[in-house]
């Protein structure tokens, strides 16, 4: 075996005989670390076996059989269940629930009578132990085991034959094999690599989790990427109770799907009506909050906006704020805004806010926007069963959107009868608009705030 030395760039995986000091390919600084790799020609011909090509008509298509773990939203996001002998990373920032979810999905599991093997190389028995007892995990084959060697594991998993694989985490498992440290991007990769070749042949899913950056690459992992068979993102907000699992990427299905889960004494509860979840704190009769109906994923959300208009104390230079929004997209609305309908922010501090903590970023928010902003001027509240979407354009133009069928029915099935929307959209949904529904179909700003107020 001929261990060989290479500086190899944490952030992007790129190599280079010596150290360098700025990456080139992605330009980070300081990323270049040392490593050693020795994985031989010998070892790669052990994983990957020589294959012969077969005719593509004489292959046994196998249908893959889905293995159903966990919560029906857990689930659904994978695509109806989990492929036996794939690998799945689960990304996340440092607390955000992600041991907590997997230990979940252990649980129901195990409950079924499935044996499962969950590993954790970042807490103790005693610290599993008691968020497990939290999470009410009962009598059924789930094993712990505490380790941090790759080796070991494979080994213990080898021995064991669970029909579940949960590795916690890519980052603090390492291999024997390599002299970097853990967590470094070749053990991560070494990591995710055994993990994936024993998923695949004995057949089961294997979880893997990997922690990520507050700039949203999964440290070093996203060199994993490319590897792994599904990504899941678990998302929210440290201050905010509710978690949104995404997925980035799936070898067996679609990548729109997205499930609410509501973090609670008792473990991750999923939230079967999101819209109602994150409009529960609206208050009523108030100035300044609209409702819009955004797509995230394929799902159709009602949320909350809320716009503030305050007289600054910084006339030069008065505040923009933007919570959970684009904050471009924001500037552009009100600059239309102030074209158009003539209103003056020049010695206003706005501040506006996706209630809930959610992040929105469709353009098909704006329309929301602009009834928020026009009602904190107007210090009048939206009429109380009134839902909107749109894109406006900088014209003044409200533009249509995708999707609009789902978001005219999600917004009454929670008893907002009347939609405002592009015209285009109304006109296109008339048809087929849920019994009861209003369309209030608008082309301009000016005629939407019209039409409302
Ligand atoms: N008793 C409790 N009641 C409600 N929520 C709790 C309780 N104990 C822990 N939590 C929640 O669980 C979160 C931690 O979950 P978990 O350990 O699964 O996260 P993680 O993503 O695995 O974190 P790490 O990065 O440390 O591995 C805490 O941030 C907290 O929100
Ligand atoms: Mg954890
Ligand atoms: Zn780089």
């Amino acid at each position: 075996m001929k261990a060989k030395a290479v500086f190899i760039c944490q952030n992007c995986g790129a190599r280079s005989p010596k150290w360098l000091g700025r990456c080139p390919s992605c330009g980070e600084w300081n990323s270049f670390v040392e490593e050693v790799e020795d994985e031989t020609a010998a070892a790669v011909e052990e994983a990957f076996p020589p294959a012969e090509p077969i005719v593509f008509a004489d292959i046994e298509a196998s249908p893959e059989p889905r293995v159903r773990v966990g919560a029906e939203e857990f689930n659904a996001v994978l695509g109806g269940g989990v492929v036996p002998g794939s690998l799945v990373l689960l990304g996340g920032e440092p607390g955000i629930g992600k041991s907590t979810l997997c230990l979940q999905v252990s649980r129901d599991f195990a409950a079924s009578g499935e044996i499962v093997l969950y590993v954790s190389a970042e807490e103790s028995l005693d610290q599993i132990k008691l968020r497990g007892d939290r999470l009410s995990v009962g009598a059924g084959p789930l094993h712990l085991l505490a380790e941090t060697s790759l080796e070991r594991i494979i080994a213990q998993a080898e021995k064991l034959r669970p029909r579940v694989l949960v590795v916690d985490s890519v980052q603090t498992v390492y291999s024997g094999k390599l002299a970097s440290s853990p967590g470094t991007i070749s053990q991560v990769r070494e990591v995710a690599n055994q993990i994936f070749r024993f998923a695949k042949r004995r057949n089961v899913p294997a979880f893997l989790i990997g922690h990520i950056t507050k700039e949203g690459s999964l440290a070093g992992p996203k060199s994993l990427e490319h590897i792994v068979d599904v990504v899941l993102l678990f998302e929210g907000e440290r201050d905010h109770n509710h978690r949104v699992l995404r997925v980035l990427k799936n070898r067996f299905g679609p990548v729109s799907e997205l499930a609410v889960f509501e973090m609670t004494a008792g473990g991750l509860e999923a939230i079967a009506n999101p819209s109602a979840f994150f409009l529960k704190e609206r208050p009523a009769g108030e100035a300044g909050s609209a409702v819009a109906a955004v797509i995230k994923g394929t799902r159709p959300l009602l949320v909350e906006i809320q716009a503030l208009v305050s007289s600054t104390l910084f006339a030069a230079n008065p505040r923009r704020m933007t919570v959970g929004l684009d904050r471009y997209r924001a500037s552009m609305v009100l600059a239309v805004l102030e074209k158009k309908l003539g209103y003056v922010f020049a010695g206003e501090d706005l501040y506006l806010n996706a209630a809930g903590g959610l992040e929105v970023e469709e353009p098909a928010a704006d329309l929301g926007v602009v009834l928020a902003v026009v009602s904190c001027l107007k210090n009048r509240p939206l009429p109380p069963d009134l839902a909107a979407f749109g894109e406006v354009g900088l014209s003044g133009e409200i533009r249509s959107v995708g999707q609009a069928l789902p978001r005219v029915k999600e917004a009454v099935s929670l008893g907002f009868q009347t939609v405002l929307l592009p015209r285009a959209n109304a006109l296109g949904c008339e048809r087929d608009a849920p019994a009861g529904a209003r369309l209030a179909g608008v082309r301009t700003v000016g005629e939407a705030v019209e039409a409302v107020f």
